[in-house]
């Protein structure tokens, strides 16, 4: 049938100008024509050209529709834009690093189009942040002349702006991985560009796993990473030798200052960094000095207390800027003010958002970073010191358009002893909770996924041991190689809260059990440190001060004892000051108190649907009496199943696999704990010999009923 060859021959010469999406299943449909000529109709040829047809009209609609391209020549990147394009053209993937500022986020997307891009697909940017995906869009569409969401349009979690025919999307790496579940060859696309992938989030180093295999099935397809100036040769190893442009952006010098807050001062309350900060923006002041500031906070609550002291104390235009604002709060930060603007913001501002007009930067030195703790097993959000890059970024902010300040609340020496990087997310995470993500977005088992630093075997173990024993998972049995699982449906529930796997585990339950509230003080108490103190040299007064709050069963309660009384005071009291003093009064860390609140709400408004935390819900005392001490210890119970022993002697107690443990002096359990205890904290795994101290939250079980088989097989004492 040599009338089939012609056709075909005929449609290949089209097919550069069909969709991707199109072009994938037309050549799949070729290649079975091919394959049994005798099969193809002529119906079917029909068909087939009709669909190519359409996909070419398609094609020219779109190139047709690519709105005039400005390049502003005062950009950095704007130099080299011939360099770009042209590699754009002849390479798969391509590096581009430059300083924030120089132009990547809002030029690269047009560079594309001006490649020839972005017309068999879309042009996909991703980026690592909500609220810079819909200022970016915004900002694109109006370099094209465009009102948004016509070329230009971008989707988040719950919101999103579309188009009848857009061009370039701007989105958030979580919506492009869920999008590798719907589509997993990302037909809809042509070109995708991976911004600020020196970040490396959990989620950049899936979506650059991903599109490492990717590219090679489809070689139509194009990436461009682009990065601050490090990990670069990393990046280009992973992607087959990738080419790296930089553009060389022009600094103006940045002098810095040190002016360290007192430790001391700090830890007894008596002076923060809010307040260092304060007055650091009345100094400036003082001296007349009335050019935008920039002001870095770890946390939302940090910002709104500089805030609110700021505008009361200093003139100009204070504005908050973090994660969760509302998208017109945040665009009056871009906005001219016609007086000084002091914008107070999240690390946000580091590099993925250009706040034009920076004169004077004051850095905290801080962020929430998440932090995964091996010895708990649990995963939190700690308020930890910057890597020195981090560091570098921030004062950056105020050198783009003329000489800047930048006063770092640390010392120098502070300074020179933080690590360069931040290790990427990946390296700091739970394997557990990494294992229950990638099997939700059918990224393959942990050991084969193309990560660019793959965890090791040993944690990748631990984490599927971790998920067996919470019930999360199973062997998939339709699958031969050995390592593959899939949920059980307690696994996809707990996939869909952004926890802590065992956290999630017990907060479920809590949800069947009815106690939610109380559960979720626990669950946040034991993502952060202990916040109770104990001074070496006072540690007689401390553990008295601590007897406050002791609960005789249980350190889980012990804790809810402590929110309660917390609470009593912060409803009372009301000022700062006066609980800073409570807290140091009773032994117990203001800082670590306050991270224990923030925390709780996160895990409130998490659970209650993402809606955003009701800011300062009315406090009812949480009760603690029998029926609760049962509903909570057994949702606990769930989460810490493993960690269940058997009192051998006063205090020694035999838990799973075998392990011999001791009651922490400091537990209010030590020297009567019951028959059968559940910890918070593994014993250490090493040196199986010998009584090792179990540090840990630990509660009685009251074993009214037999425990289960199950349970009882489990922790069977070792043969000898
Ligand atoms: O990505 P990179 O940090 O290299 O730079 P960019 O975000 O593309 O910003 C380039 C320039 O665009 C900046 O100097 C900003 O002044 C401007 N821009 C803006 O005015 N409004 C935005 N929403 C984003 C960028
Ligand atoms: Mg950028």
């Amino acid at each position: 049938m040599s009338s089939i060859s012609q056709f075909i021959h005929r449609i290949n010469k089209n097919i550069g100008r069909t969709m991707a999406v199109d072009h994938y299943h037309i050549s799949r449909t070729l290649a079975a024509f091919e394959k049994n000529k005798a099969a193809v109709s002529f119906k079917k040829l029909l068909q087939l050209q009709k669909r190519i047809n359409n996909s070419v009209q398609h094609y020219e609609r779109r190139a047709k529709s690519i709105p005039p391209l400005r390049f502003p020549p005062d950009l950095p990147i704007c130099t080299k834009k011939n360099e770009i394009i042209s590699a754009i053209q002849k390479k798969q993937t391509l590096i581009i690093t430059g300083e924030t500022g120089s132009g990547k986020t809002t030029q690269i997307p047009k560079m594309c189009l001006a490649a020839g891009r972005g017309l068999r697909g879309l042009i996909g940017l991703t980026q690592p942040r909500r609220i810079a995906a819909t200022s970016i869009a915004s900002r694109i569409a109006f370099e094209v002349g465009e009102p948004g969401g016509k070329s230009v349009i971008y989707k988040i979690r719950f919101e999103e702006k579309a188009s009848a025919e857009p061009l370039i999307k701007v989105m958030t790496d979580g919506i492009l991985l869920a999008e590798t579940v719907s589509d997993p060859l990302l037909l809809a696309y042509d070109t995708i560009i991976v911004d600020e992938a020196h970040e490396r989030s959990l989620n950049i180093d899936f979506i650059l796993g991903f599109l490492r295999t990717l590219t090679t099935k489809r070689k139509d397809l194009k990436l461009i990473i682009t990065s601050a100036t490090i990990d670069t040769a990393k990046f280009s190893a992973a992607f087959d030798q990738a080419p790296v442009i930089e553009v060389s952006g022009r600094m103006y010098p940045v002098e810095v200052r040190y002016q360290p807050v007192d430790p001391v001062a700090e830890e007894n309350g008596e002076a923060t960094y809010v307040d260092y900060a304060i007055s650091c923006v009345e100094t400036l002041q003082k001296e007349r000095r009335y050019d935008d500031i920039l002001i870095f906070m770890p946390t939302e609550q940090d910002i709104r207390e500089t805030c609110e002291r700021l505008s009361k104390r200093c003139s100009g235009l204070v504005l908050p800027l973090y994660a969760r604002l509302s998208g017109s709060q945040q665009r009056l930060v871009f906005e001219p003010a016609g007086k000084q603007k002091i914008i107070v913001a999240t690390n946000i501002a580091e590099t993925s958002l250009t706040i034009p007009g920076i004169k004077y930067v004051i850095d905290a030195g801080l962020a929430r970073q998440l932090e995964y703790n091996p010895r708990s097993q649990t995963t939190g959000l700690p308020v930890k010191p910057v890597s020195r890059s981090s560091a570098e970024q921030r004062k950056g902010r105020c050198g783009r358009v003329q000489n800047g300040i930048c006063i770092r609340l640390y010392s120098a020496e502070d300074y020179a002893d933080r690590p360069l990087y931040t290790a990427p997310e990946i390296m700091r995470s739970n394997l557990a909770g990494v294992i229950l993500k990638m099997i939700s977005l059918n990224l393959g088992p942990v050991h084969n996924f193309p990560f660019i630093d793959s965890p090791l075997p040993k944690s990748i173990r631990d984490g599927l041991d971790i998920l067996r024993d919470l019930g999360a998972i199973e062997k998939n049995t339709a699958d031969t190689e050995a390592d593959t699982y899939q949920f059980t449906a307690t696994g996809r529930s707990m996939a869909q809260l952004p926890l802590d796997p065992r956290i999630a585990r017990i907060l479920i339950e809590s949800q069947k059990e009815g106690c939610v509230n109380e559960v979720a003080v626990i669950a946040a108490a034991l993502s952060i440190q202990d916040p109770r103190e104990r001074p070496y040299d006072k540690t007689e007064q401390a553990a008295k001060a601590h007897a406050l709050f002791q609960h005789p069963e249980s350190d889980f309660l012990t804790y809810l004892s402590i929110w309660n009384h917390y609470h009593d005071i912060w409803e009372k009291l009301q000022t700062q000051n006066k609980l800073r003093k409570f807290c140091h009064e009773h032994f117990l860390s203001y800082k670590r108190m306050t991270e224990w609140r923030d925390i709780y709400q996160q895990i409130i408004s998490i659970i209650s649907g993402n809606k955003t935390a009701k800011r300062s819900q009315k406090h009812t005392p949480l009760e603690i009496d029998q029926i609760i001490y049962d509903k909570i210890h057994k949702c606990i119970l769930v989460g810490y199943l493993s960690q269940i022993a058997q009192k051998k002697e006063k205090n020694f107690y035999l838990a799973a696999k075998s392990r011999e443990v001791m009651l922490y002096p400091g537990s209010g359990l030590f020297n009567h704990g019951g028959p059968w205890i559940v910890a918070a904290e593994p014993p250490p795994i090493s040196k199986a010999n010998g009584w090792r101290n179990w540090v840990g939250t630990t509660a009685v079980i009251l074993t009214r009923k037999p425990i289960g088989r199950k349970t009882a097989d489990r922790l069977s004492p070792p043969k000898r």
